[in-house]
């Protein structure tokens, strides 16, 4: 099992979007997937046309117990299952801040819950808190949907930062420009400054402001299967090709 998790501790640049379209080409590419909406909001498995899990408490979800397994659903797409947000995981944190093993719980929770997947991906919310903590922990990879702004820029090296504090490997982070408005000089000065900044964290691929990716709410359904020939889907086909999952 391999762990995805789509993180920012910034809201709005992409994480869902890129959860979704991820997930799905790991899935065509022959691959059993879960994708976990760790976001109370549940806006992934909206995109999947999933409920939210009425049954699924923070306490199972970290117990990884069998009730964690029933409310796995399937998606429209083979070899895609979802486990979907439950309001109840707003209280991760109080839940995490309770327990001894506080920032590890996600990866056992993952072992007992996920294990039969390839590949688990992880659709975070936006924040520092205990849960991304476990996240930092669970997660081979840590996907980060960067926007070339200058707020972003400032978001990314807090993310850089704590990983430094805390000793974790800064490794893990593989992060892309999204909503990338190539025309904006803008864009292209802050991705040029933040591709030098950290040589090794920026992959090649990147995802551009795109009206197919918007339309995602619309159709409910991952780009690459309503618009496949789009210059988005090409970029997410791009984005799962260089992360060699
Ligand atoms: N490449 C893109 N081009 C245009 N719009 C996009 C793109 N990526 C995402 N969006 C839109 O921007 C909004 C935020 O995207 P998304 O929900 O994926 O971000 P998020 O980081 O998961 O947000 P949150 O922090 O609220 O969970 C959505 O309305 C989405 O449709
Ligand atoms: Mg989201």
């Amino acid at each position: 099992m391999h762990v995805i998790a789509c993180y920012s501790n910034k809201g709005g640049v992409g994480k869902t979007a890129t959860s979704v379209n991820l997930a799905h080409a790991i899935a065509h590419s022959g691959r059993q997937v879960l994708l976990c909406d760790l976001d109370p909001q549940g806006a992934s498995s909206y995109y999947f046309r999933v409920k939210p899990s009425k049954r699924l408490s923070e306490t199972r979800f970290f117990e990884g117990s069998d009730r964690f397994a029933d409310a796995i659903r399937a998606s429209d797409f083979d070899g895609l299952d979802i486990l979907p947000a439950n309001r109840s995981f707003r209280d991760f944190d109080r839940f995490l801040s309770r327990i001894r093993s506080k920032r590890s719980r996600l990866s056992r929770a993952l072992v007992a819950g996920g294990a039969e997947y390839d590949v688990v991906v992880l659709d975070c919310p936006p924040n520092f808190s205990l849960l991304s903590e476990n996240v930092f922990r669970a997660a081979d990879r840590i996907v980060v949907p960067v926007p070339p702004s200058t707020l972003s820029e400032r978001t990314f090296e807090q993310l850089v930062e704590f990983f430094k504090d805390q000793g974790l490997p800064r490794r893990k982070i593989s992060a892309f420009f999204s909503m990338v408005e190539g025309r904006k000089s803008l864009h292209r000065d802050t991705m040029a400054r933040m591709r030098a900044a950290y040589p090794k964290r920026f992959l090649a691929a990147s995802i551009p402001y795109s009206a197919d990716v918007e339309r995602m709410g619309l159709r409910r359904a991952p780009v690459a299967e309503y618009a496949p020939r789009s210059k988005a889907a090409a970029c997410y086909a791009d984005l799962f090709g260089e992360l060699a999952l």
